[in-house]
């Protein structure tokens, strides 16, 4: 559990999801490329990773690579990959010894066969973790998690184990890729834009939306505990009084 001194002794989130945006702007404002940006970033991301576990953050999950990413210059998505490749092999022990749980949502399975068998090997050796939980988002996008959810469904309708009549949205919620983490209670975006690119869409339905302008590679343990402190102060209802 997240410590109530986190968030001013509010409820602590329990699921933060972070669009982490800014990177090729944080290395255009030091006349670096764009892989220079990124590589901040990774180092952004061992870095949170770390203060939301000593947080108390059950579940972390970070966008890493949108279904939309692909329309970057191939040269960019090959660095990107070559980053998730370094990622997964310099933190694995890390992530074994510290018993964080790893999970990987999205069409990542559509990755080159060495990065799926790395994934594949990464999420084996954490999957008996007892947690933190950290989740990354990896060929994501949230319309195309919605569809394969409503196709999963009427499949079970067409096979005759599903009534129309019981789709209901715990039945909906239970068929996304998400559906056995706690639902998600913080968004934030860095960098300024204010929008969510496609990402957990229907998760996001009444978690708090927070739009920082700090750029990801900037990132550290203040900013995340800022976050949380800023959190602690909204005040949630729901749709109730
Ligand atoms: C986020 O930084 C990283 C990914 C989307 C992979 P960007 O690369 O989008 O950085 P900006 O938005 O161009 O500054
Ligand atoms: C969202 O950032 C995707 C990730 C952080 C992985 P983008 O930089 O791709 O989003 P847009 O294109 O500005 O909406
Ligand atoms: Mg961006």
């Amino acid at each position: 559990m997240a410590t109530k001194a986190a968030t001013g002794g509010a409820t602590p989130p329990r699921h933060v999801a972070i669009i982490m945006d800014g990177n090729g702007r944080w290395a255009k404002a030091r006349f670096l490329p764009r892989i220079a940006g990124h590589k901040q970033g990774v180092e952004a991301v061992r870095r949170v990773s770390r203060a939301a576990r000593a947080l108390g953050i059950e579940v972390l999950t970070l966008y890493a690579f949108s279904s939309e990413n692909w329309r970057r210059p191939e040269e960019e998505v090959r660095d990107l990959m070559g980053l998730l490749r370094h990622f997964l092999a310099s933190e694995l022990d890390e992530l074994v010894s510290e018993g964080v749980r790893l999970r990987v949502i999205g069409d990542w399975r559509r990755l080159a066969p060495d990065l799926v068998a790395m994934i594949e090997g990464a999420i084996a050796r954490t999957a008996a973790n007892p947690g933190p939980t950290l989740v990354i988002a990896l060929n994501y996008g949230a319309q195309a998690e919605i569809v394969a959810a409503a196709r999963t469904l009427a499949e079970q309708v067409r096979d005759g184990s599903l009534d129309p009549a019981a789709i209901d949205e715990a039945r909906f919620t239970e068929a996304l890729e998400t559906h056995d983490l706690p639902p998600l209670d913080l968004m934030i975006r860095t960098s300024g834009e204010q929008r969510l690119s496609n990402f957990l869409l229907w998760q996001a339905a009444y978690a708090e939306l927070m739009f920082i302008d700090t750029l990801w590679p900037d990132f550290d343990e203040k900013t995340l505990a800022g976050a949380l402190e800023q959190f602690g102060r909204r005040e949630r209802r729901f749709g109730g009084l």
